[in-house]
């Protein structure tokens, strides 16, 4: 591979996940020696790109990152097209533009999940050349077999769902432990089916609470008097379900700005009453089965610390792929990851899909023909 002058801009957006740095490690060890290319970095996600906020990356800043969690760019949530600046929502996607002039960028890359293949999609279409590498712990981003995090986040969930079972089982309780994921089941169900949790609700599958507690009271019948059920924090009864599907319905019908806005605050009321959902869930199992019950909340613990081997080895392969791309001038993609190799899939394909659990997928099979309860 010859090496070339390009100048490429790297980012991490979104929330922080476990095999970021390995991805930061692998583009860019595989840029500055392979390729012969100039990094900078760009700190906070898409805010420090907006702000300028730029560092210079050498084969020192790469050194000894393989094994270390989180990010050492720093991340953040902004939309490059309403960023709140100086408390104004303002569309900053010239402002971006100018930053990649300045620092003469042939390319940027931009690691993170949903909202980043979005951002990617938006400042793709504003002319920049951008590249979007699939970070998150929800493993919901769409064409790609995996995510960097997600393996690392299954673990440590598995790890929690394997230590509540003993604590369950002395003393004859419900543990109901809550897993991250809001819209999409993957790691609740890897994690749950992985630890043997005896009852898995995510949000693909609406539950019913009376399901729930007949599977807990079958296995009382049989003798066994604790049950562990993990919960994606996502994961709604039917009632609840049908209530947020109309509110989204609603949103989508609005015709203005004012509806949308409207329609927008109700669908964000409707979600916050049921937030709560596991502590509620954990007191109607409690009532139905008259067994003790306590609930766990895993919350940030799964996105936190050092990634496993399996992430390590996602972030090097996909950040070394980009690389490759990138000197071959490619953009406008996601690399992603495809059996042992990876992928290019274009960014319009990526943007707004989500990849949910399909409710015919072989996980969700195996774990009913084990008699673990679903909830539906
Ligand atoms: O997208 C990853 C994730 O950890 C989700 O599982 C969770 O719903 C969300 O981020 C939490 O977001 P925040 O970091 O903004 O609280």
């Amino acid at each position: 591979m010859s090496k070339s002058s390009k100048r490429v801009g790297v980012l991490t957006a979104g929330g922080d996940s476990p095999g970021l740095n390995a991805a930061i490690r692998g583009l860019g060890k595989a840029a500055l020696g392979r390729h012969g290319m100039e990094l900078i970095g760009f700190r906070d996600g898409v805010r420090g790109l907006a702000e300028n906020r730029s560092i210079d990356m050498t084969p020192a800043s790469l050194s000894g990152i393989l094994t270390v969690g989180g990010t050492i760019l720093g991340t953040s949530r902004d939309k490059v097209h309403k960023m709140t600046v100086d408390g104004e929502r303002k569309d900053m996607i010239p402002t971006i533009a100018k930053t990649y002039e300045k620092n003469k960028l042939d390319c940027l890359v931009m690691l993170g999940g949903g909202g980043t293949a979005k951002n990617a999609m938006r400042l793709s279409k504003a002319g920049l050349n951008v590249v979007h590498l699939p970070k998150t712990i929800d493993k919901d981003v769409a064409h790609t077999d995996n995510s960097f995090g997600f393996s690392t986040a299954m673990e440590i969930a598995t790890e929690a769902v394997d230590r509540l079972h003993s604590t369950a089982h002395s003393h004859h309780r419900i543990i109901v432990v809550e897993i991250m994921g809001n819209k999409a089941g993957w790691l609740t169900l890897g994690a749950g089916m992985a630890g043997g949790a005896d009852i898995i609700l995510i949000p693909e599958i609406p539950y019913t609470v009376e399901s729930v507690a007949e599977t807990i009271k079958a296995r009382q019948d049989r003798g066994t008097n604790f049950s562990v059920v993990a919960v994606a924090e996502g994961a709604h009864d039917v009632l609840a379900h049908a209530e947020i599907d109309a509110a989204k319905t609603l949103k989508k019908a609005a015709d203005s700005r004012e509806a949308k806005d409207a329609a927008k605050a109700h669908l964000s009321n409707v979600r916050d009453e049921h937030r709560e959902h596991t502590f509620r869930l954990a007191r109607e199992l409690e009532a139905a089965t008259g067994l003790d019950t306590r609930v766990t909340i895993l919350g940030y613990v799964q996105r936190g610390g050092t990634p496993c081997a399996e992430d390590r080895l996602l972030g090097t392969r996909i950040g070394s792929a980009a690389a490759e791309l990138i000197a071959d001038g490619e953009h406008g993609i996601m690399v992603a990851s495809r059996g042992e190799g990876t992928a290019t899939v274009p960014l319009k394909d990526v943007a707004g899909v989500q990849a949910l659990v399909p409710l015919e997928h072989s996980w969700i099979k195996a774990a009913r023909d084990v008699g673990t309860g679903l909830g539906d």
